[in-house]
């Protein structure tokens, strides 16, 4: 996504025939509150600062707006959003917008770039979330007691959508043109030794966690602590890993 991002700021920053912006709004919807919440928006940032530095002209003036659902931990956001608001060149204004990003969340023409990561799309090539899903209930119901009837009654189908499939929904919907499409797996960027089991349940959490809970209650720390448990059990991770290989979707859209 870096390289992307930093493709999009070179674009609009650099663009023939228009004035130079002397302000940039960037958004993340979805941004969460841990380590990756300032991350997307931090590569931008990072690009208009070394973009001007290049051609040695002032940076124009950047202002960054986190979105997430207002249930997020925005305490952890805000504390960390001190760190881009040090930075002086480019200037950095921040805010919060909280809401669902079904929803209208700013005024109209007034964000320059919307990055979001994990929160619309994320693929699985060869095998269906929902079969996934299932097996690691399958596994928490084997090594830690929930209710069988909420478990028989636990239906957590979901479709997510191949490159093609999504290049197709974009182009029948029509609001935005494909600047560029990529399919990356993720695990070549991951260090080996820090793939572990509780790295790997982890993800899991990410991945099932509003709809486990909305199934069971919240169950999150047992069930992350029972996937990890069985793993280092039957030390089956890596087999388990190399029979779902997945990928994620990176795509760049601009407004048709
Ligand atoms: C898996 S996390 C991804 C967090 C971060 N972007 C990352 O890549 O690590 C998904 C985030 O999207 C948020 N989210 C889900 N639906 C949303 C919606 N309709 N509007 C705003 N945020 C939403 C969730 O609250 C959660 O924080």
């Amino acid at each position: 996504m870096k390289s992307l991002i930093e493709g999009v700021i070179v674009e609009l920053c650099s663009n023939a025939g228009t004035l130079q912006p002397r302000k940039i709004v960037i958004a993340d919807l979805g941004c969460s509150s841990g380590p990756n919440a300032l991350a997307l928006v931090s590569i931008a940032v990072n690009a208009i600062h070394a973009h001007y530095l290049q051609f040695q002209q002032p940076s124009p003036e950047v202002s960054v707006l986190l979105n997430d659902l207002p249930e997020n931990d925005f305490n952890t956001v805000v504390k960390s959003l001190v760190t881009l608001r040090q930075s002086n060149n480019p200037v950095v204004l921040t805010g919060i917008t909280p809401g669902s990003f079904y929803e209208r969340l700013f005024t109209s023409e007034s964000v320059h770039l919307i990055c979001s990561s994990n929160t619309y799309i994320g693929s699985q090539r060869y095998e269906s979330d929902a079969t996934l899903m299932d097996r690691s209930c399958c596994i928490t119901h084997r090594l830690w007691c929930i209710d069988k009837e909420k478990f028989d009654s636990f239906y957590g189908l979901m479709h997510e959508p191949s490159l093609k499939e999504l290049r197709e929904i974009i182009q029948e919907e029509g609001s935005f043109s494909i600047r560029e499409m990529r399919e990356h797996d993720p695990r070549t960027d991951i260090n080996k030794t820090l793939s572990t089991p509780g790295i790997f349940a982890g993800f899991l959490r990410s991945l099932f966690e509003p709809v486990i809970v909305q199934h069971f209650g919240y169950v999150m720390d047992e069930f992350v602590r029972t996937v990890e448990r069985r793993y280092i059990l039957e030390g089956s991770l890596q087999e388990e890993r190399a029979k779902c290989p997945y990928a994620m979707l990176v795509v760049s859209l601009a407004k048709a």
